[in-house]
């Protein structure tokens, strides 16, 4: 099955790149603007066409969607009306209404829907997978996941966006812990949260905007409280609020000992266990596996997938779960409230390669 890229941007040479190493076919780039897809196509020997030239090319069964956020939900609504599969960078789509009608677009027409991150099927989230599967701490009783940082206007050279509706931290950035705590962990039965906006305005400190002003459109301190279905309650902090932490990315704590876990937006390690009979942390040996940057595994699975007719790891039910979950968080602050979950799904099976 051919690929076809729409978004030729900053994080498109990666996908570029792995497609060409995992032995992948892209056979056409499109981008809202022409000279980005040529910029992109002349680098990766690509031929760069519009977006529905792309949608209208019959070697294509795959549009990897990696527009920006605001675009992700109508492109994939497009691919999949043009009959092809769609995978999209995070998030899914801004609103539960856009994802679930691409859902049921994609479920009437028997194609696939599959979602970054991909990053758990790295051999770091997936030996922490393998030591929880096994016990080794035992019963998962609780876990914290923190993304602390003071916002990306320093060094991004249009770092608008991030502060207006459908971005900010949590969504921004939330997608990479929560997929790795529901792939650890399971769904998630109920959330609660308080979301705030800390500074109603940023400065941009970055070339070529430097000096202006950013009026802050969406809560930047987002705090939310997380009931797994199996009985695990997680904390989990995303903030552009914080200049400095000592807290760690991602931790479960166990009946019988504690996991320390890499962070979620990268591949490898390190992990580290401390069993409750020990006085110490201890470094744990990755699983063979992707270490690397291996964005692009989500899209390969699904491929694979469609050829042996079983479920995609990176799916957009899970994508979904997460969407809802992101906004229960912030609907919860709203609202001073708990809020159950409409949405569930399958934990994606283990990951071995
Ligand atoms: N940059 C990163 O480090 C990074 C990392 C992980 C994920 N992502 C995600 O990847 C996506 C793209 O990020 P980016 O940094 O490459 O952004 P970018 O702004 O550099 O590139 C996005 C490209 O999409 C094009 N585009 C926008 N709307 C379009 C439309 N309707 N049709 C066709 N093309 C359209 C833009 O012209 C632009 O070239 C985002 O969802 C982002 O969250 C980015």
């Amino acid at each position: 099955m051919n690929i076809g890229i729409i978004g030729c941007g900053n994080i498109s040479p990666i996908y570029f790149k792995n497609f060409a190493r995992f032995g992948l076919k892209v056979a056409a780039c499109a981008d809202v603007f022409m000279s980005a897809a040529e910029k992109r196509g002349a680098e990766y020997n690509v031929p760069a066409v519009t977006v529905d030239q792309l949608l209208a090319d019959p070697s294509i069964g795959l549009v990897l969607n990696i527009t920006v956020p605001a675009a992700h939900g109508d492109v994939a609504l497009q691919a999949l009306s043009a009959g092809k599969h769609v995978y999209n960078e995070k998030p899914l789509a801004l609103t539960r209404d856009q994802a679930k009608q691409m859902l049921a677009l994609a479920t009437s027409k028997n194609l696939r829907v599959g979602c970054a991150p991909d990053t758990f099927l790295g051999a770091g989230l997936q030996t922490c997978r393998r030591l929880i599967d096994e016990g080794a701490i035992g019963r998962p009783v609780a876990a914290t996941a923190f993304m602390l940082g003071h916002g990306p206007e320093g060094w991004h050279p249009n770092p608008e966006f991030f502060y207006k509706i459908g971005a900010g931290p949590m969504f921004d950035m939330g997608p990479y812990y929560l997929t790795a705590l529901v792939n650890l962990l399971g769904p998630v039965k109920r959330v609660t949260g308080s979301a705030q906006i800390s500074f109603a305005e940023r400065t941009i400190g970055s070339e070529p905007k430097k000096g202006q002003k950013i009026v802050v459109e969406t809560p930047t301190h987002v705090v939310g409280v997380l009931d797994f279905a199996q009985g695990t309650v997680a904390t989990l902090i995303t903030s552009f609020d914080i200049w400095g932490h000592n807290l760690p990315r991602i931790e479960i704590y166990g009946s019988e000992g504690s996991l320390s876990c890499p962070d979620p937006n990268t591949f490898g390690g390190p992990i580290q266990i401390r069993k409750w009979n020990e006085k110490n942390w201890e470094d744990v040996p990755l699983d063979p596996g992707h270490i690397v940057d291996s964005r692009g595994l989500g899209p390969r699975d699904l491929i694979q997938a469609v050829a042996d007719n079983r479920a995609h790891r990176a799916s957009g039910a899970l994508a979904y779960h997460v969407l809802d979950l992101m906004h229960a968080v912030h609907d919860a602050s709203r609202e001073g409230r708990h809020i159950t979950l409409e949405s569930t799904c399958d934990r994606p099976a283990k990951f071995t390669d």
